[in-house]
């Protein structure tokens, strides 16, 4: 896919498109920006099929009590769609990470 550095590149494109979304970006604001940015990555690289491994908290534990809505899910991940695409991320990668990603959408919905 690119390795590490194009995990780097759709992260770093990701939380930009975050900042400049003022309806994603009030859930952030008391977010360490820098540990968000090393377990996300991490998360990608399982995603991608690594060799990594994910040490961040579990998705129930991270979202749940955010009341995330339906609307705020589907455009969070139009922001990471976004991302992947400025970094030139071929679509067909790009549905197997959007696949994984939403696979986690119960556990983060309605909590
Ligand atoms: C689309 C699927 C999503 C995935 C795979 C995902 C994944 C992650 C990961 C891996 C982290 C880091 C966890 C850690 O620090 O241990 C995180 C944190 C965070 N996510 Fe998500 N996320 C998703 C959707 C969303 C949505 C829709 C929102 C809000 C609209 C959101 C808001 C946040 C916030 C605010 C944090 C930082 C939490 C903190 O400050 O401790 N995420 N997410």
């Amino acid at each position: 896919m690119g390795g590490q550095a194009k995990i780097n590149e759709i992260v770093e494109n990701f939380v930009y498109e975050i900042e400049y979304n003022d309806t994603i970006l009030p859930y952030f604001a008391d977010t360490d920006i820098d540990r968000f940015m090393e377990k996300f990555a991490e998360q990608l690289c399982v995603f991608s099929g690594g060799p990594c491994s994910y040490s961040g908290d579990t998705m129930e534990q991270v979202h749940g009590g955010m009341n995330i809505t339906e609307a705020d899910f589907n455009l969070t991940v139009d922001l990471f769609i976004n991302a992947m695409n400025k970094a030139n991320v071929p679509h067909t990668v790009q549905n197997k990470l959007i696949n994984r990603m939403t696979h986690t959408r119960e556990q983060m919905l309605y909590l």
